[in-house]
Parts: C-alpha cells; structure tokens; sequence
C-alpha cells in the first residue's frame, strides 16, 4: 500500500511524533511506503511531495516541534474549488489513502474528501484542544506547559512589584489553555471566548484584592475573549483570507481600561506563538506517537472516513462528519469550577 500524509493549519508540537509512528507503523508492520505532501493542502493542490523512508533521520524526529512537511492555511473556498486536482494528484502518484493531520479546518476538508470516496484516516492536532469527539488533541499539552511556566514567572515579578498583569494566551474560540493554566497556576482571574467579561466586575475584584492588602493581581486572558457589548467596545480587526477574525490584542485592552478605571498599574503579556514552538512535551510525544500507529492500522483494515481519537486512555476511530460538526469549547460548569478560585 501506498500512503499519503500531510500537515494542514497552524503547527503544533507532535505533529513529527505522527509522521514517524505512521512512517515506521506503515513499513515494519505492512511493508507498505509512505510519501509527504508538503505545506498541507497546497502540497496535493500543486503536487510537491517528498518520500519519506524508515531510517535513523525519520527516527530521530520524534522529539523536534514543527512539521519536516511544512504547513499551511488553505482558504477553505479554493481548497473545495481544488478537490478534483487534490483527487488527480493521489491518483498520479499511486496513493491508496491519505492520512491528513490537522485541526478544524483540516479535518472538515479530509470529510468532504472522504465523502467524495477517497480513502481517508483523519488524525487531530491543535494546541488549542477545541476539536470534538476525543477528550484531548496532542499539542495541548505543550502549550499548557509553556504557558503554566511562563504564569509562574509574571506571578513572582508582579508579587513584587504589585501589579496587575494580564497575559494572554491563544484559544480562538476555545478556551482551554486559559482555563488550565489558569487553575494550574493559581491565577485570580480567567477569562475565556465562552464567557463574556463584565469590565466593570474585573475592575472590581481587582480593587477588592488590593483592598484586602493582597500583593497582586494575575489575570489569564484568552485571545479570543471578548467583553459584554455594553461594558466596553474592542477595537475591531475584520477577517483574514481564511475566514477567521484577525485579533487586535482584548488584554492591552482591557489592561489600559482597567488602568484608565482605577488607577491600577497593569502590565500585559501576550505569550502568542512561543506556546506552538518547540519540543513536544512526553504526554504529546505518547498521544501523537499512539494516534499515528493507530490511524496507520485503520488505514490497513479499510476504516476510511474517520478520525482517530483518544476516550479515556484508549484510542478508537469516530467519523469525521462528527467529529467536525461543532467546535469542543469549554462547557460553562468547567469555567464554574475554575471560578471557585477566582478574587
Ligand atoms: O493553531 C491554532 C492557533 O494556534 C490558535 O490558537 C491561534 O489563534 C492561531 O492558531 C494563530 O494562527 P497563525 O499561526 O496563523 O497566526
């Protein structure tokens, strides 16, 4: 059998982790050979690939963050106008089925692929953990980490000085590595898309923690919250050419607002794509290595049209038509629990 494989959207660390389990999956336990696709989509859409063999350098990736494929966003319009050539590529070089690894966008393309009859296993990646159907996407890991180290840190700087400061995190629409890093690091204040911010209300328990005679004050902000209309207005970005709307910074924001409100020193952090770069943490390693072999063996037994997921710790297969229906945000009772913490 012959193998496709790609990277599609933004990187995240344990996609190199997938590449070599399907690599070394596909030769030591089929014989079957596996050629790359590069920059995602755009590799199939203009036929650049390169053959990926079972030696000591496909080894030797497992540890490095990035993609050896490259990456790249497609607009979702142009790749549907492509399928036909995405189809005649596979065709041309032999291609038996394709193993896409990807977040939202990704996957909801290798559905209308698979829906189209081309054999597909669909592999889930996204530090930001909002796809649906398995509890968790390798890459989150990592990124929690790196923002959980870099929160300890502000919380000893802004101690000292006491200070507000504010950091944001990524999470599009959801708002997972703000809520974990926020319980994991004690933050006072977590805020997230799902749940609209009162200025107001934050300004209050700010004041109310300094009143109290506590030292500082460690708010974690999702890139994409937002707050309630009437409570203040954030500049607006418009929406890139892959349909996602461009952020304009909601923690400078709300840190000038809350320094314009009460006369607080508020410093912002944005850790932004730090939390993408870099070496896999050994959770992502372990998760991105097991998907890979899995999604390997589903390609074999001809279980096409679905996605390799992770319930509880076994890996099963769950179709790709639901798995991209809607966007795993976090549930309000998740952000309740956190808010026990919160002031
Ligand atoms: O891959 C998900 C993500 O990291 C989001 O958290 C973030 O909003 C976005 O990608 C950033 O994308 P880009 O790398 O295109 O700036």
């Amino acid at each position: 059998m012959r193998i496709g494989i790609l990277t599609g959207g933004g990187d995240c660390p344990g996609l190199n982790a997938v590449i070599r389990a399907v690599v070394r999956t596909a030769d030591g336990r089929y014989r079957s050979s596996v050629v790359g696709f590069r920059d995602g989509w755009r590799g199939l859409l203009e036929d650049r690939k390169v053959p990926l063999s079972n030696d000591d350098r496909i080894d030797r990736i497992l540890t490095r963050g990035g993609t050896i494929l490259g990456t790249a966003r497609v607009n979702p319009d142009k790749l549907k106008a492509g399928l036909d050539q995405i189809r005649q590529t596979l065709d041309d070089n032999g291609i038996d089925a394709l193993i896409p690894i990807g977040g939202e966008g990704t996957l909801t393309a290798a559905g209308w692929l698979a829906e189209s009859g081309v054999p597909v296993i669909g592999v889930p990646k996204t530090i930001d953990n909002d796809i649906d159907c398995t509890d968790v996407t390798f890459g989150f890991d990592t990124a929690l980490s790196i923002a959980t180290d870099a929160i300890d840190r502000l919380h000893t700087t802004a101690e000292s000085h006491q200070r507000v400061m504010l950091v944001e995190v990524m999470g599009r629409h959801a708002g997972w590595i703000a809520l974990h890093s926020g319980l994991a690091t004690g933050a006072h204040l977590t805020l997230v898309p799902e749940v609209p911010f009162d200025v107001a209300e934050v300004c209050d328990m700010v004041k109310k923690r300094f009143q109290r005679g506590d030292s500082h004050f460690i708010c974690v902000v999702a890139e994409g919250a937002a707050p309630t209309p009437e409570s203040m207005t954030l500049r607006e970005g418009g929406i890139d050419e892959f349909g996602h709307k461009r952020f304009t910074g909601v923690a400078q924001q709300l840190g000038a607002e809350i320094e314009r409100r009460i006369g607080k020193e508020v410093r912002t952090t944005v850790l932004g794509h730090v939390q993408r770069g870099g070496t896999p943490t050994p959770y992502d390693r372990v998760l991105a290595t097991r998907f890979g072999v899995h999604a390997t063996d589903a390609v074999h037994r001809g279980d096409f049209g679905q996605m390799v997921a992770l319930h509880g710790t076994s890996i099963e297969l769950v179709a790709l038509t639901d798995a991209t229906r809607h966007l795993k945000t976090v549930p309000r009772e998740r952000y309740d629990e956190a808010a026990a913490f919160f002031g």
